[in-house]
């Protein structure tokens, strides 16, 4: 089974592709088969990260049936091991996928036969982007020290959390109350948080509520904190990590900073991945340091992997 790392995090320009690019890069460097997806619909540019200027397949002629396999619309890069799906050639509309096709790249992704898939996503919280995030269990939540980028991390966890305890009550068929209970939540004019309804839930129906936490303990998401600076403070990351366990109701593993660097921009212009092309820096340091911890290089892998589809 492959290990999924969908990339998230809310913001715009955190650093989402660009780590995709390398980490990707980085693990296929060691002898793994990795591939990269841009699900960055309408905002394609994973392949220009990559040097690959016009991706000649895709998730296009996967969606319109040309090709029945995503497999078939994987293209090689320059690099040894790592191969790519583009969304580059699709159309104009295709960030507003009807959910059939959602569910048709959701399941085929799971499929695909790779050690490692990545999936480069865009910025902002909307259904498709959250679901893709929720493909697999161990997602990771790029962000950068800026208050914005922090802040629109913290909303990002929060509707991840609030769609998954959705998904699972929907498929359990504990809808009824949970639609109470945000109506409920409404009439006060709050926000509906994943917390409110958890507790409810333990309140209406203990057992219902377990499994329920269940569910989200199976969580094992990850951080990382990207451009990291001199006068970042240094402990940040961890705070972030000890305050997103406190909050919810799964673990979270602050992976490490990768440090700023202006060399990072200059790859990209000049078609190379930054790790390829500068592979002595700090920064390809701290990348090669959690690439090994996506690859349990430093601890035991657990299978935290479920099936997405039971759910959806
Ligand atoms: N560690 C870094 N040091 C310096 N520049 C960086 C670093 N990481 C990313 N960048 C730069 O930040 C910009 C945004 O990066 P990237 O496109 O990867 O962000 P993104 O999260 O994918 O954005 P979007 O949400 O718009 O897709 C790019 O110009 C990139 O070169
Ligand atoms: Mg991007």
């Amino acid at each position: 089974m492959s290990h999924i790392y969908p990339l998230g995090g809310g913001k715009g320009g955190t650093g989402k592709t660009v780590m995709a690019a390398n980490l990707g890069a980085l693990i296929a460097k060691q002898g793994k088969k990795v591939v990269l997806v841009d699900l960055d619909l309408g905002g394609a540019n994973l392949h220009t990260c990559l040097g690959i200027r016009n991706p000649e397949i895709g998730l296009n002629q996967f969606l319109n049936k040309t090709c029945k396999k995503l497999d078939e619309v994987v293209v090689s890069t320059s690099i040894s091991n790592l191969f790519l799906v583009s969304s580059a050639n699709c159309s104009l509309e295709i960030a507003n996928l009807f959910y059939a096709q959602k569910l048709k790249i959701i399941r085929a992704i799971q499929r695909l036969p790779y050690d490692y898939v990545l999936l480069d996503l865009g910025a902002g919280t909307n259904f498709n982007t959250i679901d893709f995030f929720l493909i697999s269990n161990e997602g990771l939540f790029i962000f950068t020290p800026e208050p914005t980028s922090i802040e629109n991390t913290a909303r990002f966890i929060r509707a991840v959390y609030l769609r998954k305890v959705k998904q699972v009550l929907k498929q359990r068929a504990f809808f009824v109350i949970v639609k109470e209970i945000i109506a409920n939540i409404k009439k006060k004019n709050a926000t509906v948080k994943s917390a409110d309804i958890i507790e409810a839930m333990m309140e209406e129906d203990p057992a219902k509520g377990e499994l329920l936490l269940e569910r989200l303990r199976a969580f094992g998401f990850k951080l990382i904190l990207n451009k990291f600076q001199k006068n970042t403070d240094e402990h940040l990351g961890e705070k972030i990590e000890e305050v997103c366990t406190r909050h919810f109701h799964s673990e979270f593993q602050f992976l490490g900073n990768v440090s700023y660097d202006e060399r990072v921009r200059d790859s990209v212009l000049s078609n190379r991945t930054y790790a390829t092309k500068y592979p002595y820096t700090h920064t390809v340091l701290n990348l090669q340091t959690i690439a090994d911890k996506l690859i349990g290089k430093d601890q035991p892998v657990y299978d935290r992997y479920q099936a997405y589809h039971e759910e959806i």
